[in-house]
C-alpha cells in the first residue's frame, strides 16, 4: 500500500464555503466569499476586451507548439510597462520577467528565487493576510513569519506596530506587500506610510515582494502601482508576483508574471535562467492562451481603451456598492462610525463580528462570508443589499 498513510487534508477555507454555498438550496443565499468581481446579475462575465481579443487570437492562431519557457515577449513586455509605467523604459535593462501560472505562480518562483538567493532567510508576510501565502511561500521551504498590519476594533492599520516590527526583522528578509485592496482588509498605508514602509525596508536590506493582485481595481492603473514605482526609484533590487485574473477577467486562464529588477543589466540574464529553472522543475511553463489575451490588449490602442473601460466600470460598482452599504448600516447603526468601508478599496473588508456570528449568518440567512468576517463587496447587489445589513447590522461592533 501506498496512498493509506496519507491523511485527509480539510479544503481551503474559501474554497470550502464556494462547494457549501453551491450546494445550498435556498434561493435567498447571498455569496460573498470567494474574491471574484460580479457584476449586479451576480454574474462573473467574460470581459468584451477579452472577447475581442479571443476572436483575434482563434482566427490568427496557427499552431499549439510550445511557447518560451521565459514566456510570450509581448506579454512581458507589456505587464512590465504596466507595472512601472513612466519607468519602465528606463528600467528596462535592470528587468527580468517571468510569464507565470497566475499571480499564485509568481509568488511561488519568487520565493524559490529568494530561498535559493538568501541561506536561512526569513520571510514576512502582513497580519491578517491572503490565507494561500502561506501556502505558496511555505511551499517554496520558507518559514512565514506576521507583521502586525491591521487594527480590526478601530477598522485602522497598525501602521507603527507595522514598522517597528520589520524594523526588528533579521536583515535580509523577504516582506510580502500587498499592493493595493489588500486581502482580506481592504486597508491600504497612504503614501505617506508607504514612504516610511520603503524607509525600514531601506534601512534594514529587506527583500520586498510586491504582491500586485488588483491594479486598477482601487483607484487607478497607475495610483495603484504608486508604492512599486516608488520603491523601483529607490531600490536596487525588488520583485513583483503580478495576477491579471482580476483586472482582467481570467481567473481560469491563469496568466501572471513575477516581474523582478536587478541590481545591474548583466544580472537579468542570470536571474531569467533561475527562474526558467524553478519553473522547469515544477510545470515547465506556463499556459499561453490568457497570456496572448493581455498581450493582445494591452498592445491595441482599442482594446486597451475598452479594457480601460470596463475596469473603470468595475472599480466604480465596487466603490457604489461600499457606499450603499456603509449607508444602510449607518440607517440601522447611528451609534457606529463606518467610514472606513468607504475609506477602504477593493473587493474586500473585514466585518469585525464574531466567527460563531458568520457561523449563524451562513446557518440562518443563507449569507456566505469568509470565517474572519472577510466579506467581497462585488457580491451585493440590489437584491440583497438590504437582506446583508439588516442581517448584519446588529452585529457591528
Ligand atoms: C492578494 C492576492 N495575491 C495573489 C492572488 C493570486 O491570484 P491568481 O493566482 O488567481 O492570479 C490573489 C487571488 O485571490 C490575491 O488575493
Amino acid at each position: 500500500m501506498f496512498f493509506s498513510p496519507l491523511q485527509s487534508i480539510p479544503p481551503d477555507a474559501i474554497l470550502g464555503l464556494m462547494t457549501a454555498y453551491q450546494a445550498d438550496p435556498s434561493p435567498r443565499k447571498v455569496d460573498l466569499s470567494v474574491g471574484i468581481y460580479r457584476e449586479e446579475s451576480g454574474e462573473t462575465p467574460v470581459m468584451q476586451a477579452v472577447r475581442e481579443a479571443e476572436i483575434h487570437i482563434i482566427n490568427e492562431q496557427a499552431t499549439k507548439a510550445y511557447i518560451s519557457p521565459i514566456g510570450i515577449e509581448g506579454f512581458r513586455a507589456s505587464v512590465a510597462d504596466l507595472v512601472f509605467g513612466d519607468e519602465a523604459r528606463a528600467l528596462r535593462p535592470r528587468t527580468a520577467c517571468l510569464q507565470t501560472v497566475g499571480g499564485c505562480g509568481a509568488l511561488r518562483v519568487a520565493s524559490s528565487i529568494y530561498r535559493r538567493a538568501v541561506n536561512n532567510g526569513a520571510a514576512y508576510v502582513s497580519a491578517p493576510t491572503w490565507g494561500n501565502h502561506f501556502g505558496l511561500l511555505g511551499g517554496a521551504g520558507l518559514h512565514v513569519n506576521e507583521y502586525p498590519y491591521y487594527d480590526l476594533k478601530r477598522h485602522l492599520l497598525h501602521i507603527d506596530q507595522m514598522l517597528d516590527c520589520l524594523r526588528h526583522a533579521p536583515a535580509r528578509s523577504l516582506v510580502v506587500l500587498q499592493v493595493g485592496c489588500h486581502n482580506p482588509t481592504g486597508a491600504d498605508p497612504n503614501s505617506t506610510e508607504w514612504d516610511a514602509i520603503l524607509d525600514v525596508i531601506e534601512e534594514r536590506s529587506l527583500l520586498p515582494l510586491f504582491d500586485l493582485a488588483y491594479q486598477g481595481m482601487g483607484t487607478s492603473l497607475d495610483a495603484d502601482a504608486m508604492p512599486v514605482r516608488k520603491a523601483a526609484k529607490r531600490f536596487s533590487e525588488l520583485m513583483v508576483a503580478v495576477s491579471t485574473s482580476k483586472n482582467f477577467g481570467l481567473y481560469r486562464e491563469r496568466a501572471g508574471a513575477l516581474v523582478a529588477l536587478a541590481e545591474i543589466p548583466s544580472q537579468v540574464e542570470t536571474l531569467e535562467s533561475q527562474m526558467k529553472d524553478i519553473t522547469r522543475g515544477m510545470y515547465s511553463m506556463a499556459p499561453a492562451h490568457g497570456a496572448l489575451i493581455v498581450e493582445r490588449i494591452l498592445g491595441d490602442a482599442h482594446l486597451r481603451a475598452e479594457w480601460c473601460k470596463e475596469l473603470e466600470a468595475m472599480r466604480l460598482r465596487i466603490d457604489r456598492y461600499r457606499q450603499r452599504l456603509k449607508a444602510a448600516l449607518q440607517a440601522r447603526r447611528p451609534d457606529l462610525d463606518l467610514d472606513w468601508l468607504t475609506r477602504q478599496r477593493g473587493m474586500f473588508s473585514l466585518l469585525g463580528i464574531g466567527r460563531d456570528d458568520v457561523e449563524t449568518l451562513r446557518r440562518e440567512r443563507h449569507i456566505y462570508m469568509v470565517g474572519d468576517s472577510r466579506i467581497n463587496i462585488a457580491g451585493l447587489n440590489d437584491d440583497n443589499l438590504e437582506v446583508v445589513a439588516s442581517s448584519v447590522a446588529a452585529l457591528l461592533k
